[in-house]
């Protein structure tokens, strides 16, 4: 039976008691809107720790004006019974005034990694971001915790954080989830109406693409990334950007990789998604 927090300090307390009692802390944390992608952390997190933690806010802080704050989905009763079913321990679920009670004014930066890609598009998405997430690793304490890697450069950027500001926690980077016909989950998906829902397959067939020739040998980062635009251009309504970068530094590749990150954001009507491939790394989309 997974018991429901909202109090910071409690949270803190569970996960302090978890471990004294030799539990290893698993943390997933979420916006909510939980789907396969999601129930896939949890999994990855209960095999690797013994006392699994959910943390659902949807982070006022990482959207910017005129972003869908006011529509994600908010589905309370549904995750917390996906979470019950997966025999998830313990959901935090503060609202945002205990997250950001007031006179808050605190932030948390990474620099180089959030500014291309996403951070092209979304100036200050990842600084709310980090700063919930260092919230949320703080009131945990020492964990595992799961991110998915739909949101590669979300990933990158956390576990560089927690690096740099020596967090007692280690990240785990899990594979994205598909749907049968490759579309990546997201929880964004639901606002999608049917022919904007099959336009979106633009986005797999030009990583498929990207993929099968970079199987075929070919390594040149601009062919890549044309082949991958080839398809996603047609079929959206507009493409922030289709990239290829250094899977590492997410910036400018060598002429010749051994790996290549090929990105995508691009919005169908008002609803944006972003899904990516690592290439000399991930298995086909
Ligand atoms: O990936 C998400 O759902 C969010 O960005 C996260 C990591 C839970 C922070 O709000």
């Amino acid at each position: 039976m997974s018991k429901v927090l909202r109090a910071p300090a409690e949270f803190r307390q569970a996960c302090e008691d978890a471990r004294a009692a030799r539990q290893r802390v698993g943390l997933v944390p979420t916006m909510g809107a939980l789907h396969r992608g999601h129930l896939s952390l949890i999994d990855e997190a209960r095999a690797r720790a013994d006392f699994i933690a959910v943390t659902i806010f949807v982070n006022p802080l990482q959207f910017a004006p005129g972003e869908d704050l006011e529509r994600y989905p908010r589905t309370f009763e549904t995750d917390l019974a996906g979470c019950r079913e997966r025999g998830v321990d313990l959901v935090f679920a503060p609202g945002p005034s205990a997250m950001y009670p007031t006179g808050f004014q605190t932030q948390v930066s990474v620099h180089e990694l959030a500014k291309p890609l996403e951070g092209g598009f979304r100036p200050s998405h990842f600084d709310g971001v980090t700063t919930v997430v260092t919230k949320l690793f703080n009131l945990s304490g020492r964990c595992t915790a799961m991110f998915g890697r739909k949101d590669y450069q979300q990933w990158k950027i956390l576990s560089r954080m927690a690096l740099d500001l020596d967090m007692p926690i280690e990240l785990v980077g899990c594979p994205i989830v598909r749907e049968s016909d490759g579309l990546a989950l997201s929880s964004r998906n639901r606002y999608l109406g049917a022919s904007e829902r099959q336009r979106a397959l633009g986005i797999v067939s030009g990583l498929r693409d990207a993929f099968d020739a970079w199987e075929d040998g070919e390594r040149d980062p601009d062919t890549l990334r044309s082949l991958a635009e080839e398809s996603v251009h047609p079929a959206f309504d507009h493409v922030d950007y289709v990239a290829a970068a250094d899977p590492e530094t997410l910036g400018a590749p060598p002429s010749s990789p051994t790996r290549l990150l090929i990105s995508v954001a691009a919005q169908l009507g008002s609803t944006r998604l972003i899904d990516n491939v690592v290439l000399g790394e991930d298995s086909r989309p």
